[in-house]
């Protein structure tokens, strides 16, 4: 590995599902403007060395944390963990659908998965880090929600959609319970970004960015963006908000 000196980070920011896709251009984008940054990940320890390299070449430190968030021991692992950790920033990023079938279909196990992947691991993430952001005097909380939320989700994942909008009820109490103390939060809503998501629930790609204004995916880039806006010191005023980026959708 090449050496790289190590910036002294003001700020924190723990980014969950930070290997791929979304979660791994929010990473590059904070510890581009020198945030330390702890990475979640799930399931594969390579792309994690990876991201762990590249994160310090950046100069920032990069703590990495693996966990499974479809299971209550999982999320009880991660949560041990984040408690011993100064965190100023929280990107609940990781999401999914953990069975892709007609919602008459669905089985309790499907549901409960991915209400713990959406929601329960949100939840338990953020409140565990509520009181040291409230000593603090600073917070920002980002939950990822999707475009599903506004439109249900589609017959076959209508437990995601679900389960999105479950998650987008954490930013309004947190928001609520948070701003006085200068922890705020808000949720982002991504439309069609194109990443390997897409991949895991193959659909009619063409006939679906048809249906977008800008008749384009969004960049994860593009996402990355946003949120580092709303997740760090930028965001000085915005809270409670749902913003869409979604090409007009
Ligand atoms: N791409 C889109 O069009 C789109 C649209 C709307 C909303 N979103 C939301 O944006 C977020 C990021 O998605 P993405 O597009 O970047 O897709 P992605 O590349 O598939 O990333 C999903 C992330 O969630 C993590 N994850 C999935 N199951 C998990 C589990 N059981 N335990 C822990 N982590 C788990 C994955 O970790 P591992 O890879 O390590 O398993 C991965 O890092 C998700 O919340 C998704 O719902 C995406």
């Amino acid at each position: 590995m090449k050496k790289t000196i190590q910036k002294k980070s003001k700020h924190t920011v723990f980014i969950t599902g930070a290997t791929s896709g979304i979660g791994l251009e929010i990473s590059r984008k904070f510890a581009g403007e020198g945030w330390g940054v702890i990475c979640h990940y799930n399931s594969s320890d390579k792309k994690a060395m990876a991201l762990k390299e590249e994160m310090m070449a950046y100069g920032v430190s990069c703590v990495l944390v693996k966990a499974d968030l479809s299971s209550k021991s999982g999320i009880d692992k991660l949560v041990k963990k984040i408690k011993t950790l100064k965190i100023d920033s929280v990107i609940n990023n990781a999401g999914s659908y953990l069975a892709s079938k007609h919602f008459t279909k669905l089985t309790t196990d499907d549901i409960d998965k991915t209400f713990m992947v959406n929601v329960f691991a949100p939840i338990r993430i953020t409140s565990a880090v509520f009181a040291a952001m409230k000593k603090n005097m600073f917070g920002r909380i980002v939950n990822i929600s999707s475009i599903a939320a506004k439109y249900g989700g589609s017959s076959r994942s209508m437990h995601y959609g679900c389960s999105k909008l479950a998650l987008e009820g954490l930013t309004r109490t947190i928001a609520r319970e948070g701003a006085e103390f200068n922890i705020l939060a808000n949720t982002v809503r991504p439309g069609v970004i194109d990443t390997d998501f897409h991949k895991k629930f193959p659909k009619d790609m063409k006939a679906r960015i048809s249906m977008i204004p800008m008749k384009r995916m969004g960049r994860p880039e593009e996402v990355a963006d946003l949120i580092y806006y709303l997740g760090s010191g930028k965001n000085s005023f915005v809270t409670n908000e749902t913003i869409a980026i979604a090409g007009g959708e």
